[in-house]
């Protein structure tokens, strides 16, 4: 039997995910969100698409979560991107909500599933569907690292000109400006970075890659990134309905992994058929310890005005 996915929220990331899943014929898709016509004008037009595009999965829109039943993973991408005039406070209360109602009513009816959350901002947002899901932790994961790493392993691949399938890199800790790229674990073919790149060129980078996501909202004025952001659920996807066991940096409930408790935090976690199969804890040097307490420190602030 075909797996199947649901998408919360048909707007830029739900819809772009849903063309890719159904593409990759990884899963059925149930696309959702709360405005009619939407999400079934998507969805109508995404399985039009099959019989050019040689897919046989099915792909359904709907303002129904009785038609999400029985998901093996939802995708939590509902909410407002943050406009002109709209404080930190003011999105995460807004999405607050989103996520409160609509994690609610999936979780609900898809009891078993795997959640994936992208709202923003994602590190509150991901621990806001922990605790209105009431899954176990391992189930319920964050999206923002898979997407971190592959700005910042964009760059690197640009600057020193090889395949950006020989640069491994490191994105961890919350999803803002406080994120933490890992240079002790950033390589090309295996070769430490620190012998092919100068630390200042490789500090631009790192000041880029924290500033990726306003960079592309800064070129696009209506919007935020969605291309990127969905081929990383998309990997997520893959590595649990493959159980690949795959090691990908991710936002995950740490119970004193890293010195850090009761929160989400990016860090990487091997992904499998479970969700998160273990939090893998790697040495970092001091400063990037320290760096990814001062991380923490940001996120637990957002979660405690929303108290969760
Ligand atoms: P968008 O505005 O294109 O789409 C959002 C959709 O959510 C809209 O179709 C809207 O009708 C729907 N929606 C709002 N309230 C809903 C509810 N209660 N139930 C169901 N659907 C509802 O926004 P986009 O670009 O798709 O981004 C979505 C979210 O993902 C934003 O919060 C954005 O900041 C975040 N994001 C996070 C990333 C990450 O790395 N974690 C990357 C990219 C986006
Ligand atoms: C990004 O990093 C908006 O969080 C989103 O592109």
């Amino acid at each position: 039997m075909r797996k199947k996915v649901t998408v919360i929220g048909a707007g830029n990331v739900g819809a772009t995910l849903a063309h890719r899943l159904v593409d990759k014929q990884l899963a059925d898709v149930v696309l959702i969100d709360i405005l009619e016509g939407i999400p079934q004008g998507k969805g109508l037009d995404l399985l039009e698409a099959g019989p050019i595009e040689g897919y046989d999965v099915h792909i359904k829109g709907t303002n129904d979560y009785n038609d999400t039943a029985n998901s093996d993973i939802v995708v939590m991408t509902a909410g407002f991107p943050r406009k002109p005039g709209m404080s930190r406070d003011d999105l995460l209360k807004a999405n607050y909500d989103v996520v409160k109602a609509a994690v609610g009513q999936a979780a609900r009816v898809s009891p078993n599933a795997i959640l994936i959350v992208v709202t923003n901002p994602l590190d509150a947002m991901v621990q806001t569907a922990l605790r209105v899901s009431g899954f176990p932790k391992h189930r319920v994961i964050g999206m923002a690292g898979v997407l971190d790493s592959a700005r910042y392993r964009t760059f690197i691949a640009e600057a020193l000109r090889v395949s950006v399938q020989d640069v491994e890199g490191l994105v961890l800790g919350g999803h803002g400006d406080t994120m933490v790229p890992v240079p002790s674990y950033t390589t090309i073919a295996g070769v430490p970075i620190s012998q092919l790149m100068p630390k200042e060129q490789l500090d631009i980078i790192i000041d880029r890659t924290r500033k990726g996501g306003a960079e592309i909202v800064n070129l696009l004025k209506t919007g935020s990134a969605f291309y990127a952001p969905s081929a990383a659920v998309v990997q997520m996807i893959d590595a649990i309905f493959n159980d690949r066991k795959k090691i990908l940096p991710c936002a995950a409930y740490l119970d004193g992994e890293y010195g850090i408790k009761g929160l989400f935090v990016g860090v990487p976690v091997k992904l499998g058929a479970r969700g998160i199969q273990e939090i893998v804890q790697i040495k970092l040097t001091a400063d990037e310890q320290a760096a990814l307490e001062k991380s923490a420190a940001a996120v637990k602030e957002l979660v405690e005005i929303i108290g969760v």
